[in-house]
Formats: C-alpha cells, sequence, structure tokens
C-alpha cells in the first residue's frame, strides 16, 4: 500500500483489494481496519479516496483501476453503481456463485458448524422477480421514480429493472407518468406492485391528496394498464382498493389464495418452488401433525397441509385472514388451523408442541432466538428452518444443536441475485 496526496477533503492511497464482503464491496485493510471500496472485486489494485468512516471500518471510492483482478464483467444494467438494488452485477457467475455460499457457510462457520453441512448454491434467474417496491418524489417539475441509491436515501430514477418480471418492468414508465400527474411539489409516495397469476397488484402508500378525481384518474390507469387491483394507503390507515378488476391471486401446493396488497410473499415463483421442495423433502412419511411457525399467507401451509395436519402460526392478522378463507374456501378447514400471535414475544411453548412431529420455522430477518430456545426444550423430531439471515440463522442453529438436534443439511438460495442477500432451507433432527 502507498499514500498518496490529500485531495479532495480525504486521503488517496493505492490499495489492492483482498476480498467481497458480505453485502458485496471489495473489502482490503488499512491500519487494522476493514476499508469497505463498492463495485471492486478481490484482486483489483485501485487508487482510492478514504470518504469518512463505515461500521468498525472505512469507505472509500475509486479514483482510478490500475489493474483487475480476476472474474470482472460488464455489469448488465444501466444503473449499476448509483442504484442501490445491485451491488455485485460486476463479477462473473462461477465467483459470484461461490461467493453467494460462502456468506452461508461465514454464518455457520463463526457459531462453530463445519462448512460441509453446506450444499451448492441453487440460483435463481434475474428478470424473475415477481415484486417490485418502489419510493417516487416530485420535485419541481420532475418526478423520480426507483430504489434507493447505494447506502443513500436518494431515489435512483430508474428506466429499467433486470431482477423482476417482464410486466413489471413494463409498469415503470405510465407509473412514472401517472404519480407525476398525481403527487404535488415534495408529494412522496412508496409503491409495491406484485405479479399475480390474474394480473399486477399495485400498493400506493401516500398522503397525497385523493380527492373524486383524484380516485376516478386512479380508476382509469388501472383500466388502461389492465391491473388486477390497486389500493391505496394513507399514512397510519389501512390500505383501501380504488380498483378491483380481477381478485389478485397466487397459488400455494395449488390452492388459491388471494395476496395481501403490499403482505410478505416469496420474491419469485421460482425461488418459492425451490424453498417448498426443499421444505417438503424434509417433512418425514409418517408426519401427523405440523406446525408452520411464521407462516405468511401459507406459503408452505398449504403444500404441507397435503401431507399432514397443519397449525399455522403468524403475526401479520391480514395474512392470517388470507390463509384461512382461502383454507375455508378449499375445504381445508379439517386439515389447517390458524393462530395470530407474536412469535417474538410469545413463542410456541414446548409444551404447546407436545404430540407434533414437526416444525417448519420462517422467521423475519431478525431471526427466532426464542421460539428456538422453546424448540429446543421439545421432543419435536423434525424442526425445518427457512432464513433469509445466515447470521441469526447460525445463532439459532446453535441453540437448537446445544440442546441434543443434529443439523443435517442447509441448503443455500439464491432468490436475491446480484444482492448479498441470500436464504437457506436446512434440517435439524432429534437423536
Ligand atoms: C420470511 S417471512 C415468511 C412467511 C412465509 N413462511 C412465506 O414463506 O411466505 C416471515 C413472516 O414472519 C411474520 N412475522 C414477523 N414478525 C413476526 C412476529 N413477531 N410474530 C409472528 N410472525 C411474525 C411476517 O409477517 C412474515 O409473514
Amino acid at each position: 500500500m502507498r499514500r498518496k496526496t490529500r485531495r479532495g477533503g480525504g486521503r488517496q492511497m493505492e490499495l489492492t483489494v483482498e476480498t467481497l464482503g458480505a453485502r458485496g464491496d471489495g473489502v482490503t485493510q488499512l491500519d487494522g481496519r476493514p476499508v469497505f471500496l463498492p463495485m471492486t472485486l478481490p484482486g483489483d489494485r485501485v487508487i482510492a479516496r478514504i470518504q469518512g468512516e463505515r461500521g468498525g471500518g472505512l469507505k472509500a471510492e475509486v479514483v482510478e483501476l490500475l489493474e483487475t483482478g480476476s472474474g470482472r464483467v460488464d455489469p448488465p444494467c444501466p444503473h449499476f453503481g448509483p442504484c442501490g438494488g445491485c451491488t455485485v452485477q460486476h463479477l462473473d457467475p462461477a465467483p459470484y456463485g461461490e461467493w453467494k455460499r460462502d456468506l452461508v457457510v461465514q454464518g455457520l462457520e463463526r457459531r462453530g458448524f463445519s462448512a460441509d453441512i453446506v450444499a451448492p448454491l441453487i440460483q435463481t434467474a434475474p428478470g424473475s422477480r415477481r415484486r417490485m417496491s418502489l419510493r417516487a418524489l416530485k420535485q419541481g417539475k420532475k418526478l423520480r421514480l426507483g430504489f434507493n441509491g447505494r447506502e443513500s436515501r436518494f431515489i435512483v430514477d430508474l428506466e429499467t429493472c433486470l431482477l423482476v418480471t417482464p410486466g413489471l418492468r413494463a409498469l415503470i414508465a405510465p407509473l412514472r407518468a401517472a404519480l407525476s400527474a398525481a403527487l404535488a411539489e415534495r408529494e412522496q409516495a412508496d409503491i409495491v406492485v406484485t405479479e399475480t397469476q390474474t394480473g399486477l397488484d399495485l400498493l400506493i402508500s401516500s398522503a397525497a391528496n385523493l380527492d373524486l378525481q383524484a380516485r376516478e384518474n386512479w380508476a382509469a390507469f388501472a383500466e388502461a394498464q389492465d391491473l388486477a387491483r390497486l389500493s391505496w394507503q394513507h399514512p397510519d390507515e389501512e390500505s383501501e382498493p380504488l380498483s378491483v378488476r380481477r381478485g389478485p391471486q397466487v397459488s400455494f401446493g395449488g390452492i388459491a389464495v388471494e395476496p395481501v396488497p403490499g403482505g410478505f410473499l416469496q420474491p419469485s415463483v421460482e425461488g418459492e418452488r425451490t424453498l417448498t421442495d426443499l421444505v417438503m423433502s424434509f417433512v418425514p412419511k409418517a408426519a401427523e401433525t405440523i406446525a408452520d411457525l411464521f407462516s405468511g399467507a401459507g406459503t408452505f401451509t398449504f403444500p404441507l397441509a397435503a401431507r399432514a395436519r397443519v397449525h399455522a402460526v403468524e403475526g401479520d392478522e391480514r395474512s392470517v385472514a388470507a390463509l384461512w378463507s382461502a383454507a375455508r374456501r378449499a375445504d381445508l378447514a379439517n386439515r389447517i388451523t390458524v393462530e395470530q400471535r407474536d412469535l417474538m414475544r410469545q413463542p410456541v411453548g414446548a409444551d404447546e408442541l407436545e404430540g407434533g412431529d414437526c416444525v417448519v420455522f420462517d422467521p423475519p430477518r431478525a431471526g427466532a432466538r426464542d421460539q428456538a430456545l422453546e424448540l429446543g426444550d421439545s421432543s419435536i423430531a423434525t424442526v425445518i428452518a427457512v432464513s433469509c439471515n445466515p447470521n441469526t440463522f447460525g445463532r439459532d442453529a446453535r441453540i437448537l444443536v446445544d440442546s441434543g438436534y443434529e443439523l443435517t443439511e442447509v441448503t443455500p438460495v439464491d432468490q436475491f441475485p446480484w444482492s448479498g442477500h441470500v436464504e437457506l432451507v436446512a434440517c435439524f433432527k432429534r437423536n
């Protein structure tokens, strides 16, 4: 490492990138601290300018790329760089896949598990994301519509997005035009669009005016774009449908479910199928009673109900309602029971799990420490975990293994191409 002149307020120096960090930034060491270099790769030699602190280290920007390491490819998206949606489009697919798997390995190794239990990564193709969450802001005559920038709340105005399905991509331009007409200066909106089997389901959350004319305009927009449903949510209020032209519908294990506007769904149909197949492959043949904890609207509940009686537990009231009405419509009220419960505050106790054969748990990023402690005290023979955070999964897995379970297999699944997010499905067996 060679120090260079001070310029632009930050130290400039030559650095060689050593590794790719968890968020997809190149990392090297300076005076014993990590330096994060966005859009670089291991082996890159750069002139970098230190910009300030980040976490326990420093963040820096590349002033000049002197030499490239191996595996660099041209990023396919024109927004790569400023856009915060993707951080690793510049890496060849093979080392990219190894890096993603390694994120899971690291989460487990930190808790004393061996890398050997981690299977190869299963990848989901870009262009398959069925959900797009955007922000909009009107400034002067211009409306910005897109994702947050890298480590900033500045909205990167999107022309396209290679992650989402063609149907979602095609909505970006008309949505920009409609929001531009609907929002006043400095007004903002959060948008969630989901591609369902019956068409696009659009939720706009905004404090913007929603008088009769605005309602008519949005109904006309829904008509022109052939949306299945368009809902509006004012701050601190429930969402209300402005146009329902067809009931939006997704299918879990062949059962039709009406998704909650903006509610949780696995990001792609392909990824959901992969996770479901993995979960189902671990369910014991003889299982008669299964608990599905953090069930959402029933992604795993319905496939599981084809094999056993299922008790689904979920915190979100509207997801519970969607699951239950789909179960009743499909005549599955004798196979499925539902419970709305805050599983962080009130995990399902070991005593309540008595007599069950299998538990599936799929918590949010924070993991489910207290639920894992209860499972550890239970006599459940098979626990199947789905996780979107290798670090909290590692912590919860350690709890289960220290209470007598064996962690038999962990399969990483990449539902978030080109980002530092990775999911996994794991199986624990009681010895
Ligand atoms: C990763 S999602 C999984 C949902 C479902 N298994 C699926 O695959 O669609 C996590 C779920 O946990 C729910 N959740 C979050 N916090 C919760 C809590 N404190 N108690 C119960 N459920 C919670 C969310 O509403 C969400 O449905």
